[in-house]
């Protein structure tokens, strides 16, 4: 990536934040090394997002930040109210700015001698920017996206179906999380940039209708204008059949894989690896992949959780955590926070960031967490920071062996 010097580059990001007509949506995020954390309104974030609005009272600029637990909104007129609001953010030590126009996406990453290095992509096809206040219009994709229609989860007309608005809000909400997260991951360089000749390889373990592997292809693709190769992987022959027919109904390249999670063999190890509620323990074996695989991210919608229940009942409950675990319901909820805090923390242990956040909100499916992990770089097993004899701890205090310890052979280490 070429570098220039800081203020060159966002004063031209000034300028394409200030365009309304021009402006589709804009990222600020992370933090310059060694400076503090960027504020808005007094408020540490960890990332705003900027956009247009039309309102009664005129086109807007919505601002919406971050932080560890909640968004905040703001909206500013066009003209000078925007201007301030541009200027004030510009002016917080933000370690990236990604900005989006209808023929364009930049890039601007503060390096550690605090210079610009940037990058700029043209789109293949200008798009149309969403000037939607109502937050259920800010779609990520359309509901005609030729994708939706492909996938049945539209009609011939380009409506939503009834029967399958369900889907959609997960497929939105879904990629809202993919979209925050390769751009984290390419700012932070946990991800490698890549090319038409070199693209992302994105793997979709139990893919099912590949609902998810379509839509991501599609608003990374046009969206995003990142180059993308999908692989969607699952034991149904018949998933791959009907896969391979929506891919080529839509004139787009992907592979369908059938085999298990545990034994799936790509032609390349993938970038990024999404697991969307495969079944139990076929999480744990799409995790082991992943690190087995050295994937830079890692998104993870565990389903039902049997295995560390079935342990639970087994053993018994260290005193007086009795308590949690006496009534049957309360003792299966307790296994699935049991089992995700622990995947969680191998996957820490064997060197990625992980956050777990919701997925789908809790009122719509209680299979809502998604584990969301990074990978620093670090292959080797830690033993640091005191966080292996809190999951060895945890782990004989409760008689469980979670399964992705043995995939990932935590337990020899
Ligand atoms: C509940 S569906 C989810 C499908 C898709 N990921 C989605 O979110 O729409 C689970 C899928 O995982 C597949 N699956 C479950 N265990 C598997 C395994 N061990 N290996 C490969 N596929 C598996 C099933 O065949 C099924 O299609």
């Amino acid at each position: 990536m070429a570098t220039e010097p800081l203020l060159d580059a966002l004063s031209r990001t000034r300028g394409q934040l200030l365009d309304p007509e021009a402006l589709v949506r804009a990222v600020a995020s992370g933090r310059r090394k060694g400076q503090r954390i960027p504020h808005v309104q007094g408020r540490e974030v960890r990332r705003v997002e900027l956009r247009y609005v039309d309102l009664k009272a005129g086109r807007h600029l919505q601002v919406t930040s971050y932080d560890d637990t909640q968004a905040h909104t703001v909206n500013a007129l066009a003209g000078p109210a925007a201007e301030a609001a541009v200027d004030q953010l510009l002016d917080e030590p933000f370690g990236n700015w990604h900005v989006e126009t209808t023929t364009q996406t930049h890039q601007v990453r503060v390096t550690k001698k605090l210079e610009a290095a940037v990058s700029t992509q043209d789109r293949a096809e200008p798009v149309a920017a969403d000037r939607g206040h109502d937050r259920d219009k800010q779609r990520l994709l359309a509901e005609d996206d030729p994708v939706l229609l492909a996938l049945g989860i539209s009609d011939a007309q380009g409506r939503i179906k009834p029967t399958r608005q369900a889907k959609y809000r997960q497929v939105e909400e879904f990629l809202r999380l993919l979209d925050a997260s390769i751009t984290d991951a390419l700012d932070k360089g946990h991800l490698r940039r890549p090319t038409p000749q070199d693209p992302l390889r994105i793997v979709d373990l139990g893919c099912g209708n590949a609902y998810l592997t379509f839509a991501a292809h599609r608003f990374l693709t046009s969206t995003r204008s990142l180059p993308v190769r999908v692989t969607g992987v699952d034991v149904k022959q018949q998933s791959a059949d009907h896969n391979a027919g929506v891919a080529q109904a839509l004139g787009i390249e992907a592979d369908f894989v059938v085999g298990t999670i545990a034994s799936a063999e790509l032609t390349a190890a993938p970038d990024v690896v999404l697991a969307l509620h495969a079944c139990d323990t076929a999480t744990d074996d799409a995790l082991a992949r992943a690190v087995e695989w050295g994937a830079g991210l890692v998104l993870a919608a565990p389903c039902c959780h049997h295995d560390v229940a079935a342990q639970l009942r087994r053993s018994s409950t260290p005193s007086p955590y009795g308590l949690l675990t006496r009534h049957g319901i309360l003792r299966e909820r307790f296994a699935d926070t049991l089992t995700d805090a622990l995947r969680a923390s191998i996957l820490r242990l064997v060197g990625y960031r992980v956050d777990v956040v919701e997925f789908v909100e809790s009122a719509h499916t209680p299979r809502n967490t998604l584990l969301r992990a990074t990978s620093t770089g670090v292959r080797e097993v830690r033993t640091d920071e005191g966080l292996r004899a809190d999951y060895d701890e945890l782990t004989t205090a409760w008689g469980v062996t979670p399964r992705l310890a043995e995939l990932v052979g935590l337990h020899d280490a």
